[in-house]
């Protein structure tokens, strides 16, 4: 039986669009936790740097971006139950999903400094626990003692297929084998980054969800976070 006053730090790492942050925010809202959706906040970076004119075609303006971190202050809130991500005061959730940010957000994100701004924020956001929180470093960086590991994966076909029918539910016009490619290359650049690369905690528990419904996973780590909380 689920110790209902003790709270824990969950991690979810993986790959993108595994369905990370649909499962940790349904886990955070059944017990009552806060999300923190990390890969909104890299995200939210890539955002402020391409409005500033400090990604173009030649690549990322290192140093200048490095520069004005501390212009960018990210935070979090509820609208009709949505979580939307905010910029200095502006609400940037729609634009941080689109395929302009989600094509350069793998190169800012392997700038250490970037990565350090971030991580602190995120560890200040998580220090009272009671947190579910996804992205890629969660278990092996940001929190490496957190109580219960997730790393989620599934084929890259079948992300590439979930994230295209995301795209086209919310009416972008994209094409599956440019989400394919997307995936694929965020994937490498995750995996082979020197800073915090994509890898799985020796003690992350792996769920592999190519054939798995939301339900069974929900269920699944519903299981793992009681066996945890006992
Ligand atoms: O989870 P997502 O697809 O929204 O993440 C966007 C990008 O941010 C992803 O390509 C990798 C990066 N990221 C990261 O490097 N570390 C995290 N903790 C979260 C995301």
């Amino acid at each position: 039986m689920e110790n209902t006053n003790k709270k824990i730090t969950i991690a979810i790492d993986g790959h993108s669009s595994t369905g990370k942050s649909t499962i940790a925010k349904s886990l955070a809202k059944y017990l009552n936790y806060i999300y923190v959706d990390t890969g909104a906040m890299y995200r939210a970076v890539t955002w402020f740097a391409l409005k500033q004119g400090l990604i173009d075609d030649s690549g990322i303006k290192r140093v200048q971006l490095i520069s004005r971190l501390d212009e960018i202050s990210i935070s979090f809130t509820n609208i009709s139950g949505e979580n939307h991500t905010i910029v200095n005061d502006l609400d940037v959730e729609r634009e941080i999903r689109g395929l302009e940010v989600a094509n350069n957000v793998s190169k800012v994100a392997s700038i250490p400094e970037v990565r350090r701004k971030l991580v602190a924020e995120q560890q200040f956001l998580g220090s009272a626990k009671g947190v579910v929180m996804d992205g890629r470093d969660i278990g092996t960086v940001v929190f490496p003692k957190a109580e219960l590991k997730v790393f989620m994966t599934a084929s890259a076909d079948v992300r590439a297929q979930r994230r295209y029918n995301e795209l086209r539910g919310k009416g972008e016009e994209v094409d599956f084998d440019d989400v394919l490619k997307n995936i694929e290359e965020r994937d490498f650049l995750d995996e082979n980054r020197k800073d915090s690369p994509l890898v799985k905690a020796d003690d992350a528990i792996l769920l592999d969800n190519s054939k798995l419904s939301r339900n069974q996973q929900f269920d699944h780590i519903i299981s793992l976070v009681n066996n945890a909380l006992s």
